[in-house]
């Protein structure tokens, strides 16, 4: 079974357990980077106004071969209890009938996020099979 572990970090915890858990796993690992990258005082006020709105921002293009990928791990740190605004934007571009697991990553160690994430996920034909919240 091949795994690809696609995260999004902006302040790096997250990167760091991807990548620990992709030489791990023996898995294939993908940055989401977003097109334009905010500042510290752009993300928490846009960043999070955007947040709430359900805004998506564009996000560089991925080079995955979507086929070659039986299960895809998405890690996302948590942004005002919810993924952030490129996490929506990795969702989106997600092929249909694949199996997602997702892992948030929180300075709480809590994000209120579960169904959110997974009514994304089966949106897009796919399906959410763990949900779990770690603390940075
Ligand atoms: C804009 C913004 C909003 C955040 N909101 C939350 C939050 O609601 N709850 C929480 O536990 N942590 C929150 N955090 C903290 C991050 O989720 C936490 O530091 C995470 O580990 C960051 O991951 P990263 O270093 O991969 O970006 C927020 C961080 C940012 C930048």
């Amino acid at each position: 079974m091949k795994t690809i572990i696609a995260y999004y970090s902006y302040s790096g915890h997250t990167k760091k357990l991807a990548v620990e858990l992709a030489a791990k796993e023996s898995a294939d690992i993908q940055e989401i980077v977003e097109e334009n990258r905010p500042d510290r005082l752009k993300a928490y006020t846009g960043g999070i106004l955007d947040v709430m709105r359900e805004k998506s921002w564009a996000i560089k293009p991925l080079p995955i071969a979507w086929n070659e990928y039986d299960q895809i791990i998405l890690m996302s740190p948590v942004w005002a209890g919810n993924p952030p605004p490129p996490v929506r934007a990795f969702i989106d571009t997600l092929p249909s009938g694949k199996t997602v697991s997702v892992t948030m990553v929180a300075a709480s160690g809590k994000a209120g996020c579960r169904e959110k994430m997974e009514a994304l996920i089966n949106g897009k034909g796919s399906s959410m099979k763990e949900f779990k919240v770690v603390k940075a």
